[in-house]
């Protein structure tokens, strides 16, 4: 398939990424294996070539510490030998088990989930590896060298953030300027049109240092699709149903009265609350592709309207 006109180039890479990226999180339930492989074929056949997931990722069957891992195998089998035509990103850092080895930012605990991850997605490389979140019993020094030497041996192509503050961010630069690493080329913080704290610092600062921003949340686990008119009352087969959890702010009433702001103003432009706020999330500079989760290939679909 020829290049998709709506590739953008992650700053100082050359990967280049379709402006939504496919979230994997929920893959093994409620998303069943069979499904999640037509998604990704879907996905694939539509240029959308960008897949994020995480080697804790297992669905709703999540708990902390528990094992993971189900998300990658669904996706290293779907992508069989079509590994070159998806930029993969995974990441690092979540607990998977019960000992101090089996969690968090360590040398140890990284090199081991590095090699996990590249089994169960069945390749030799990570296009994008992300620290999932900050680790505060390891020196920041230990985690990056430990990434710097994934790069050198060529199982991960570039590194990135997740869920780090500015502070931290800045701090990680530093040291990769001081010790000569290769930088983090991407940042994946939570970010909605109900969430948008990063506006005041972290994405200016990515903006100016040139680090790609792929957030996550950005439909704010539902919400942001409109279709939750009764929160007390939620659609059946929705997250709101299933997973209430997991969607927190569902019965929050100063959401609700977000909710309804935003979706006047979609209205005025002639927008659904769905294509506003994918449109509006896109059009912020700095920004470079948006992380969904979907159930279904119809959920999908609406992305690329
Ligand atoms: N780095 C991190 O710490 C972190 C944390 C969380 C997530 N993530 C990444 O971000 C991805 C997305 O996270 P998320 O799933 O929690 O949030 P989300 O993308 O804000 O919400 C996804 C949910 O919205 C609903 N939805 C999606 N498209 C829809 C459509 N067109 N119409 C109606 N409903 C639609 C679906 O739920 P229902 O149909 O079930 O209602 C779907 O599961 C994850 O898969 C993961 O890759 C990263």
């Amino acid at each position: 398939m020829s290049e998709p006109r709506f590739y953008r180039a992650i700053p100082g890479t050359n990967l280049k990424v379709a402006p939504i990226c496919l979230g994997t999180m929920t893959f093994g339930a409620p998303v069943e294996a069979a499904e999640a492989t037509r998604i990704i074929d879907w996905a694939l056949e539509h240029g959308l070539n960008f897949l994020d997931t995480a080697n804790s990722y297992e669905g709703y069957a999540r708990i902390p510490g528990s094992p993971g891992g189900v998300a990658e195998e669904i996706i290293g089998q779907a992508l069989g030998k079509r590994r070159t035509q998806a930029v993969v990103a995974t990441k690092v850092g979540n607990p998977i088990g019960p000992s101090a080895d089996d969690r968090g930012l360590g040398r140890t605990h990284i090199m081991r989930a590095c090699d996990a991850s590249l089994r169960r997605l069945q390749t030799d490389w990570i296009d994008l590896y992300y620290m999932h979140r900050p680790d505060p019993e390891t020196p920041l020094e230990q985690s990056i060298a430990a990434f710097a030497e994934l790069i050198g041996a060529g199982k991960v192509r570039y590194w990135g953030l997740s869920n780090f503050d500015t502070a931290q961010t800045s701090q990680i630069l530093e040291l990769c300027a001081r010790h000569g690493w290769p930088r983090p080329v991407a940042h994946q913080p939570a970010y909605s049109l109900l969430n948008r704290s990063i506006e005041r610092d972290l994405l200016p600062l990515c903006r100016s240092e040139q680090i790609g921003v792929i957030p996550y949340q950005v439909l704010q686990g539902g919400l942001l699709t409109g279709k939750y008119q009764h929160p007390t009352a939620p659609p059946t087969g929705t997250r709101g149903a299933e997973k209430p959890e997991w969607i927190p702010l569902l019965n929050d009433a100063a959401t609700q009265q977000k909710l309804q702001e935003l979706t006047e103003q979609a209205a005025a432009e002639g927008r659904t609350l769905l294509n506003y706020t994918i449109h509006t999330t896109l059009a912020l500079p700095g920004i470079v592709s948006l992380i969904v989760g979907v159930k279904r290939i119809d959920q999908l679909k609406e992305f690329l309207q």
